[in-house]
């Protein structure tokens, strides 16, 4: 008879699980005959004493058997992008269909924002119409015929992670890299992928506040990859700035298409492509790293990547052609003449949530029409007066809020 005190005493006394103990720990939790207590005591006992790689894989591999994985339905290298979270962070929508018509299959399986981080979903659901809510039979059939899709996980996608998930978030056990490795590395690996890219990011509008701790995730993440044979490659970004000039939903949708139709902001275009380059190299179809990055812009230029962008909405049942309006536009202007020194995203952040762009809790709804567009960025020389950036909303009461934040946000010295 299994006994999760005798794990949890064990991982709490800093020894080392074997595989059988973490698969009943977490099949046991799934089924119910682990307790919600019993679990928030041995993910605590995970936050302080951690994992070494064989246990974290293991981890993974028990919260994967959890649920069914995606089948394959080509002989295409299959690959995803996974990104840590941040501000501005739009570069999903463009990826899929640019690796799409590179000869890839992307089954990506995407989130909603909570917190300060933006969610893919929640992005392209500024799209009327789009579905995000794919049955697997409906993924393999689009990545058939489109050879991409992004939508939400099913239900019966690592159903572990997600009751996991919401325990870590109201027992303080979210931040610890063994938890964090095998909530991604689990979901990422039931898509059944050739190869995997990662976007980790750090500084104030990001889970990992350093570098160092980024670089930790960073290599936590590839060891778990590589033990599923998934050929995983990361990169460090620095997320104490939005990346590109839009954040929050609706807008950031428009910046992807501009980024899609060769005219976006170099940012968002130049960390897309590396990102995309990465994948095409891992699966061979490129060894040339500058050749791999000249077809990506060419895609982007000739129009080829935004037109399969058009087609993976509409077999979501999008319509771009019904995309509404931003909300009315306000500047909001520096006090004061200086060097503007330091955007604090967390702020930012704060600002688009005060706007109603983003959740303060879980399944909140969102105003998809709000959102910033910053105009400066960190270094520029501001006079006063001069606008820092746009703020879009209808709502003055929430616009004064997000004004608090945004005073907090830039700072000019
Ligand atoms: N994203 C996830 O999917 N899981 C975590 O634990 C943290 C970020």
């Amino acid at each position: 008879m299994f006994n999760p005190i005798s794990v949890i005493e064990k991982k709490r006394d800093n020894e080392v699980l074997t595989c059988e103990e973490i698969d009943a720990m977490v099949a046991g939790f799934t089924d119910g005959s682990v307790k919600d207590y019993q679990m928030s005591s041995f993910n605590m006992a995970v936050c302080c004493r951690g994992m070494i790689d064989r246990e974290i894989s293991d981890m993974t591999a028990a919260m994967l058997a959890s649920g069914s994985r995606l089948k394959r339905v080509s002989d295409r290298p299959r690959v995803d992008k996974h990104s840590t979270g941040g501000l501005g962070d739009k570069t999903s929508l463009i990826l899929a269909p640019l690796l799409a018509c590179c000869g890839l299959d992307v089954p990506m399986l995407s989130g909603r924002g909570l917190g300060i981080t933006g969610g893919t979903l929640d992005k392209l659901e500024a799209i009327p119409g789009y579905r995000t809510n794919l049955s697997q039979d409906e993924i393999n059939s689009q990545l058939k015929s489109i050879f991409c899709v992004i939508t939400g996980t099913t239900k019966d996608i690592v159903p572990a992670d997600r009751m996991l998930y919401a325990l870590r978030d109201v027992t303080g056990t979210v931040p610890s890299i063994p938890l964090i490795t095998s909530s991604i590395m689990s979901k990422k690996m039931a898509e059944s992928l050739d190869a995997l890219a990662l976007d980790v990011k750090f500084g104030s509008g990001a889970f990992m506040k350093t570098r160092e701790l980024a670089e930790q995730l960073a290599s936590s993440l590839i060891r778990v990859g590589e033990s599923f044979e998934v050929k995983t490659t990361a990169q460090l970004n620095d997320m104490n700035f939005p990346l590109g000039q839009m954040v929050g939903n609706l807008n950031e949708v428009l910046e992807s298409i501009d980024v899609l139709q060769g005219r976006g902001p170099a940012s968002v275009t130049k960390l897309t492509n590396e990102l995309c380059a990465d994948l095409l190299i891992s699966c061979q179809i490129f060894d040339d790293r500058q050749q791999a990055l000249s077809r990506l812009e060419t895609l982007l230029n000739d129009g080829t990547a935004y037109e399969h962008f058009e087609k993976m909405v509409a077999a979501q049942s999008g319509r771009l052609s019904d995309l509404p309006t931003l909300a009315k536009s306000h500047d909001f202007k520096a006090t004061h003449h200086g060097k503007l020194t330091r955007v604090d995203c967390y702020s930012v952040g704060m600002a688009v949530i005060a706007l109603g762009g983003g959740r303060s809790e879980v399944g909140q709804a969102i105003d998809h029409r709000v959102g910033l567009q910053m105009l400066i960025e960190p270094g520029e020389i501001v006079a006063a007066n001069q606008p820092l950036c746009k703020v879009f909303s209808d709502s003055s009461l929430r616009l004064e809020t997000a004004q608090e934040w945004l005073n907090q946000a830039f700072q000019i010295q």
